[in-house]
């Protein structure tokens, strides 16, 4: 085959991949085989650059960058929307419409109504030519190289297309992306952004193409600009599906309603989904259906008559900052918290906020007194966003973390290269005490019932309780002397005390409160290790364990090598509690301390996988191959580390020669 068919075979197959990818939401291969195939069109576009083409594939990022953005004049305008914050609003859109049109019952589309930037997609003999921000819906700015590193935007339509065709929509960035972007930007101590439709406006205005290709942007269309013919569909929703068809995105949750009981009833739907959806959304948006009725209605000043957005309550709201409290958490964390004056954000009173640690203080600069932004997303602690400067007093202070604990008065240290400073009062600190004990009782570790934050504060309270064994040897006097308790709650306790004695040793692992040993950690090690080997182990071993750190590692060492924490341990198990043996996975060590290098592709598995089932039979996996290299696992596409094996001699396995030996 010559080269340019080859290289348009190759182009055709990434294309439809990224149609069943983005669009049908229904990928056909993995992201291995796909990186495969856009790696060979790269190296032989490398190879006969004569060949590249600019709707190829791999032309998405590499384009000089701007000095300035260009105006670009758009065809036909790019409106808003009218809002429509409560029902009633929505019942007279409704009339208003019923009486207009002379019907009844009017058929709508609702769609989500996406929190990011609108832009305007043009789109020529189906090649992408200029890509548009909204502006003043007049004029926008070209941010054509930005838009083309959004991979589920195409650079090129499917099908049978219009000849011009203006495609509208929404550029959003996905809330994982957001998060993670923050975290990027935190690190390399740049600028973090307020939200994520900030961040999608911020990464669209980017002078650098290459700057926008590391950030996470989604599109979304949801109408057309302008279009050279006329033989469109006659509904809003048939459109949306012949968008699709051309390979553009459309939300997954768009969908057709009956009359105003349908948008209603749609809305509350997307209301309970909210938190759960991959982007942001600040509310729905209702279209008539019917592009006819569309045009009778027609618009009024800047917005369609057709349409309106039913606004969700607002996640962000303004209020004053009272002051600025501390709170020591279970492993002593000092964590500075925002005492705020009750405010309604999104449907729930917010009266605290929390403020991370001192670095996040110093960033935002936040002081007591300040008038502050809040923002309440999904079940996350509230978070304040911004402080509004030109209303501080001149007086306000700025805040500075105590370097004594407020409850014990130990000292409070933060050790360098961490942002959390702690209070060093261990078990000593009633705070911590309190807080390890309600760990140590909570359902998903001992699951104690009826033991709960009150009866735990008195416990601590009263001095009855240094530390979880002590919980075993309370008395029935005991427990009935305390406040609101009578002789039957205290034989309750008792009785849920007696049936925690029964466990696994994965929640008593995860009950004991090691740092950085959350549930799913506690399980891991209880597969590997009994607790007597569990005591014994080294941060190298507890490392070679796939999914534990360096961290972990270090600290479930350190909490074994204190004295107190195992006397704690020796008194529960003499009060009663114990947990069934388990065979553990590492008792078939077939492989112990075999030295392992995996190269190249396998097809059964992934990489870490193998890695992992290895490791589980005592090998180890290291990534350079040297003379101590036992054995090199060469999948497809093995290069340089094949090589350098065979050339010091080392025993190369094929996959099924692995495959045999994990099975044996
Ligand atoms: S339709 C002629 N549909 O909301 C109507 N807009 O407040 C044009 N938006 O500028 C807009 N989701 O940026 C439409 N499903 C959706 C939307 C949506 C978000 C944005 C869009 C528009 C703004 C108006």
């Amino acid at each position: 085959m010559i080269i340019s068919e080859q290289i348009q075979q190759l182009r055709v197959k990434i294309n439809e991949h990224n149609y069943h990818y983005y669009v049908l939401d229904d990928p056909k291969i993995p992201d291995s085989e796909y990186d495969r195939l856009m790696r060979e069109l790269q190296t032989l576009e490398a190879k006969h650059p004569e060949l590249i083409t600019v709707d190829s594939p791999t032309q998405r990022v590499g384009a000089e960058p701007l000095t300035i953005f260009t105006e670009v004049v758009h065809d036909i305008p790019m409106l808003s929307l009218s809002n429509a914050f409560n029902a009633t609003e929505i019942h007279d859109f409704a009339e208003r419409l019923k009486e207009n049109l002379q019907t009844e019952i009017i058929e709508y589309t609702a769609e989500p109504k996406l929190d990011g930037l609108a832009i305007s997609l043009r789109y020529e003999n189906g090649l992408l030519v200029t890509a548009a921000t909204r502006g003043n819906g007049y004029r926008g700015e070209d941010v054509t190289q930005n838009v083309k590193t959004i991979k589920n935007i195409p650079l090129r339509l499917r099908g049978q297309y219009p000849a011009i065709l203006e495609v509208r929509g929404e550029v959003v960035m996905p809330k994982a992306g957001f998060a993670k972007l923050n975290q990027q930007q935190e690190a390399k101590n740049e600028k973090i952004f307020a939200n994520p439709r900030n961040a999608a406006a911020g990464s669209l205005r980017q002078l650098d193409s290459n700057v926008t290709a590391t950030r996470p942007l989604t599109f979304f269309s949801y109408a057309i600009g302008t279009v050279s013919e006329i033989n469109l569909p006659d509904t809003h929703s048939a459109i949306l599906q012949q968008l699709q068809q051309w390979g553009l995105p459309v939300a997954r949750q768009n969908q057709v309603v009956n009359g105003i009981k349908g948008c209603l009833s749609y809305y509350q739907n997307i209301l309970t989904q909210r938190d759960a959806l991959p982007f942001e959304i600040d509310g729905v948006v209702y279209k008539v259906n019917n592009i006819e009725q569309q045009e009778i209605l027609g618009f009024i000043s800047k917005a369609p008559r057709w349409a309106i957005a039913h606004k969700f309550p607002a996640q962000e709201a303004l209020t004053k900052l009272l002051a600025i409290e501390v709170q020591v958490g279970r492993t002593g964390a000092i964590t500075p918290v925002a005492k705020l004056e009750p405010v309604n954000v999104g449907g729930v009173t917010v009266s605290h906020a929390t403020l991370h640690n001192q670095d996040e203080i110093n960033r935002k600069d936040v002081r007591a007194g300040d008038t502050v932004i809040v923002r309440r997303a999904g079940d996350v602690i509230p978070e304040v966003v911004k402080i509004l400067i030109e209303k501080r007093s001149a007086t306000s202070q700025p805040f500075v973390l105590p370097n004594k604990c407020p409850v014990c008065d130990s000292d409070v240290v933060r050790i360098t290269g961490e942002a959390v400073a702690r209070c060093t009062g261990g078990l000593h600190c009633p705070a911590q005490r309190q807080q390890a004990l309600q760990h140590f009782v909570s359902r998903q570790a001992m699951d104690i019932e009826g033991l709960g934050k009150k009866l735990v504060a008195q416990l601590v309270e009263n001095n009855l309780v240094n530390n979880p064994a002590d919980i075993y040897d309370l008395t029935h006097k005991q427990w009935a002397g305390l406040e609101r308790m009578g002789d039957k709650s205290a034989d309750n306790v008792m009785s849920s005390i007696a049936k925690s004695k029964t466990v696994t040793f994965a929640r008593f692992l995860y009950a004991l409160g090691i740092r950085e040993v959350g549930e799913s950690t506690a399980k891991i090690l209880a597969e590997q290790f009994d607790l007597e080997k569990l005591r014994r182990t080294s941060e190298h071993e507890l490392q070679q364990i796939m999914d534990i750190g360096p961290v972990a590692a270090k600290h479930i060492v350190n909490f074994f090598q204190q004295i107190h924490n195992i006397e704690v341990i020796y008194r529960l198990q003499a009060a009663g509690v114990h947990w069934p043996t388990v065979r553990l996975l590492t008792s078939r060590q077939t492989l112990r301390d075999k030295i392992f290098v995996l190269t190249g592709t396998l097809s059964q598995m992934s990489r870490d996988e193998a890695k992992s089932k290895l490791q589980q039979l005592g090998a180890k996996v290291t990534n350079t191959v040297s003379k101590k290299t036992d054995y090199l696992v060469a999948g497809e596409k093995a290069g340089s580390k094949l090589k350098k094996a065979k050339d010091l001699g080392v025993k190369i396995l094929e996959e099924t020669e692995l495959a045999e030996l994990l099975k044996n």
